[in-house]
């Protein structure tokens, strides 16, 4: 063959690679609102910046004949690219090949590019629309599944790892997302699930849609599982391009610095008024949240799921930060153990890639009754201690009113290791809440007064002499609990002095295998 016959036969075999499953299953993809895998590269990473790997890999599978169906690329798109001019490797599975399902050289083809970010030190994000197991592989699939296991493992808490759910993910195909650090879940496309539908019926004889059982809302607001629920993979996809924006490159290194043009001295007159003077009133902690950081700009992260916590990035003076905040506003900002388990994997992420911590306390304790206990709120609000206790990186807790009991402790107070500790004038700082606590201390005294109007009176001045003596900072920061008690309208300016001052910042734990985290 001519040289020119043979650079034309590769931009053919090329041309060929790209239409994947072909033109009629592109369109099938197309009509069910999904995008094709190079389609959604495309729209993730920087323009003209993606290299393909691997192009011309075929599987080896010899039963079902299928020796005579080989596709090249065998449905999983491989390479790396940029996402704001930072390196990335990316797989995406293409349903158009096979259902997207894996076999044994397709599985490798995702170890080649995992093991590759690990080597340059780089994120991964993989993004998933596959039929599980390729049935006409057996065993090599599930080993090949296995391997990206080990490799997820592995990776944890060294690079990022993202992974977007576009499509089907079903059976032990669900746990390679469930490794990573962050799942993005598309409305009405994707669904997420162990055992499907049928099996469900005929095991438990429930009856349930694959939207029902894992499609992205469940995930999003009662199972935890999705991180991002996006209206489409547009949406999704804009949301990983964000999310990198608020991450280090790998455990090594520092999140980058953005510009930032908002001042850093910007009172909030309005943080003045926000805390209602009836300590049952709610209001809304994302109003702080906006209200301090840079830009009014937060992201956050898994907003319907135990919303009675608040979790997400935001930047201060430039500086990535993880924000943790309990929600007088759903619950009373009370601890459960979603609230617990939430908080607590994202106060290791930040961790394990150097992102401060800023804690904004307002928690009347943990949630009573037999439905929290027989669940183990015990080890999972351990969980959350645990995560703060472990936790190196700089961490500021700014306690806005109600930091009562075991939950004082838990919120990144100054004993785990809480590096500036301020309260704003409103903080009631103690035990328990009034109300509990005069149940406690007075049931007696309460019990002999008969009178009903008596009674109250006794409750309600017992009550104020309670609120009066614990409801404040005051206590607290005698002891050096609380380091200031700060202007609410001042809380920007005090972080960003704080995580200024907490820059150089270094600790240590002792040496050990690993940790025994209360699972
Ligand atoms: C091989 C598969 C496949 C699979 C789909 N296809 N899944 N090929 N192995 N697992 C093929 C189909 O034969 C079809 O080929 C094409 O992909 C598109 O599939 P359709 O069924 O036409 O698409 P759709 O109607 O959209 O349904 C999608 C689906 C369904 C819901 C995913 O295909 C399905 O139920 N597949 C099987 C799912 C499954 O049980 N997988 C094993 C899970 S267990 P043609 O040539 O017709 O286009 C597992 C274990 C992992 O994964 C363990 C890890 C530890």
């Amino acid at each position: 063959m001519a040289n020119q016959d043979k650079i034309k036969e590769l931009i053919d075999k090329r041309v060929q690679a790209r239409l994947g499953g072909g033109e009629k299953r592109i369109e099938a993809q197309h009509e069910k609102g999904k995008l094709t895998a190079r389609e959604r590269i495309d729209l993730l990473l920087d323009e003209n910046s993606f290299e393909e790997f691997d192009m011309f890999v075929t599987h080896r599978c010899t039963n079902f004949s299928m020796e005579d169906n080989k596709i090249m690329g065998d449905g999983i798109v491989t390479g790396h690219g940029t996402i704001d001019r930072r390196v990335v490797y990316v797989f995406a599975q293409d349903f158009t090949v096979f259902g997207g399902s894996l076999s044994e050289t397709f599985a490798n083809k995702i170890c080649k590019v995992m093991d590759m970010a690990m080597k340059t030190g780089v994120p991964i994000i993989g993004l998933n629309d596959s039929g599980g197991a390729r049935i006409q592989e057996g065993v090599t699939s599930l080993a090949g599944y296995a391997e990206i296991f080990q490799r997820n493992i592995m990776a944890s808490g060294v690079i990022p790892q993202i992974s977007a759910v576009f499509g089907p993910c079903a059976g032990g195909a669900v746990y390679s997302p469930a490794l990573t650090d962050f799942i993005v879940m598309s409305k009405n496309t994707s669904y997420m699930f162990l055992t499907g539908p049928k099996v469900v019926k005929t095991v438990t004889g429930e009856v349930v849609t694959d939207e029902e059982l894992g499609g992205a809302m469940v995930h999003g607001t009662k199972s935890g599982v999705a991180h991002f629920v996006a209206d489409d993979e547009q949406e999704g996809i804009l949301l990983i391009r964000k999310l990198l924006s608020f991450l280090p490159q790998n455990n090594l290194e520092e999140p980058p610095i953005a510009p930032c043009s908002d001042p850093i001295n910007r009172l909030e007159d309005s943080l003045n008024e926000i805390i209602p003077d009836n300590p049952n009133k709610p209001y809304d902690v994302k109003d702080v949240i906006h209200a301090i950081v840079d830009t009014h700009e937060f992201m956050e992260i898994q907003r319907n799921f135990a919303p009675n916590i608040v979790t997400g990035f935001a930047r201060f003076n430039g500086q990535p930060v993880g924000i943790v905040a309990n929600q007088p506003a759903y619950l009373a900002g009370v601890l459960d153990i979603n609230a617990s388990r939430k908080a607590a994997r994202f106060v290791r992420f930040c961790d394990a890639f150097n992102i401060p911590i800023v804690t904004l306390e307002d928690v009347p304790g943990f949630l009573p009754g037999t439905a929290q206990e027989y669940g183990g709120i015990i080890i999972h609000g351990a969980k959350l201690l645990f995560a703060y206790g472990e936790a190196t990186v700089p961490k500021i807790t700014i306690i806005l009113r109600k930091a009562y009991g075991g939950a004082y402790c838990v919120m990144s107070s100054k004993h785990l290791r809480g590096d500036i500790n301020y309260a704003w004038p409103t903080a009631e700082i103690a035990v328990m809440g009034p109300k509990g606590a005069i149940e406690v201390l007075e049931s007696k005294n309460i019990n002999q007064i008969t009178d009903p109007a008596e009674r109250a009176e006794y409750i309600k001045k017992a009550e104020d002499e309670y609120k009066n003596q614990f409801a404040n900072p005051y206590n607290a920061a005698k002891y050096g609990y609380i380091d200031d008690i700060i202007e609410p309208r001042n809380t920007r300016f005090r972080i960003i002095r704080a995580l200024q001052t907490l820059a150089t910042k270094k600790d240590t734990n002792p040496p050990k295998k690993h940790s025994n985290l209360p699972l």
